[in-house]
């Protein structure tokens, strides 16, 4: 499991200045969409090949991608771990369906909310959460597929922050020294690995993606368990989803770069109908970002602020809505 094996990356394509002073450097996208489809069509060959979706900007991408190179030769697979946003699965296999892409969803719930039980650490949750992808569920049904490559929607953000130990992606595996070839039996294939988001978003474009998909703002990968501080339970699970639901809706047309609610795992003393009660807070996140190594709280409009107060304290259980201001550094965008 420590070997270092190099994942399959592809060159990088030729960058375009736009001036003759060299000031605007301009990417050709159109040739890095052609560039990848041949290189994936010579790296995979006749093999079978399959990926993982989860919805977000970068593995959708790789997705259309991928079917653009190979067609039906690659299967796509979308794992429900519980842990997504509501309607979440449901609704991208509905969404690739429209573009022509079969993806077949993979009920894993159980496996990860048995996984994840009883832990509280933060880092523990995400070895728990990688664990269970990779090697319970995603690894079987790579090894039942008989595929010899996995494409993997990693971005040139992902692969900095890992290595620089500022947090571990869970998608990161050659990087952090996990030969995939010998723990899992299959070779991992990076098209991405060059660009940053918003050169997915528009790779994601130019490849027919509905804006819905390719302009998503982030999630992360370990989804809601990032944002349950303490064990991630269903019950939990339920909270944070309604919370972040309400989020999603209130601040969806603000052009924030992310936002996002939080279950933390402190109580507070509230009073409701005459009675005193010990609830549940959520933290409200919206940040102002262009890549999200660095971000600042948007200044939300007080009257927004409130509806989302008054709509987050109505979720069973909920007593106490707070707004974060925190920029990045010191905080992070996640809470775990
Ligand atoms: P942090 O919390 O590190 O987040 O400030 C920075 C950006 O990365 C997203 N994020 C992740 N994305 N896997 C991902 O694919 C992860 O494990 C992960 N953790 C954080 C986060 O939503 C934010 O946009």
């Amino acid at each position: 499991m420590t070997e270092l094996r190099q994942s399959v990356r592809f060159p990088a394509v030729k960058i375009k200045l736009s001036n003759s002073f060299g000031k605007e450097v301009r990417m050709d996208y159109k040739k890095f969409i052609d560039e990848q489809i041949a290189s994936i069509r010579k790296t995979v060959g006749k093999e079978k090949t399959i990926n993982a979706l989860s919805g977000g900007v970068d593995s959708s991408v790789v997705t259309v991608l991928g079917h653009r190179a190979i067609g039906r030769q690659l299967k796509t697979v979308f794992i429900d771990n519980d842990l997504m946003r509501k309607g979440e699965p449901q609704r991208v296999v509905k969404a690739f369906a429209k573009m022509g892409i079969k993806v077949d969803l993979v009920d894993a719930r159980k496996d990860f909310l048995s996984a994840l039980a009883g832990l509280t650490d933060p880092e523990e949750k995400r070895q728990a959460i990688t664990d269970t992808f990779y090697a319970k569920v995603f690894g079987k049904l790579v090894k039942k597929s008989g595929a010899k490559f996995l494409f993997h929607g990693t971005i040139l953000t992902d692969i900095e922050e890992t290595v620089a130990g500022i947090k571990r992606q869970h998608n990161i595996l050659a990087q952090l020294g996990i030969d995939t070839k010998k723990a899992y039996g299959y070779a991992v294939v990076e098209p991405l690995a060059t660009l940053r988001k918003d050169g997915v978003r528009k790779v994601g474009k130019l490849l027919g993606l509905p804006k819905e998909i390719f302009n998503r703002i982030p999630f992360p990968g370990p989804a809601l368990a990032a944002r349950i501080v303490g064990e991630v339970t269903e019950k939990k699970l339920a909270t944070v989803r309604e919370a972040t639901s309400i989020v999603e809706e209130e601040l969806g047309k603000t052009g924030a770069f992310q936002y996002l609610a939080v279950l933390l795992n402190d109580y507070a003393t509230g009073i409701r109908n005459n009675k005193r009660e010990f609830g549940q807070i959520i933290v409200v996140r919206c940040i102002e970002s262009t890549d999200a190594r660095t971000a600042t709280a948007t200044k939300l409009p007080w009257e927004k602020l409130n509806r989302i107060c008054e709509r987050i304290v109505n979720i069973k259980g909920v007593n106490r809505c707070l707004y974060d201001l925190t920029p990045k550094p010191p905080a992070t965008v996640e809470y775990i």
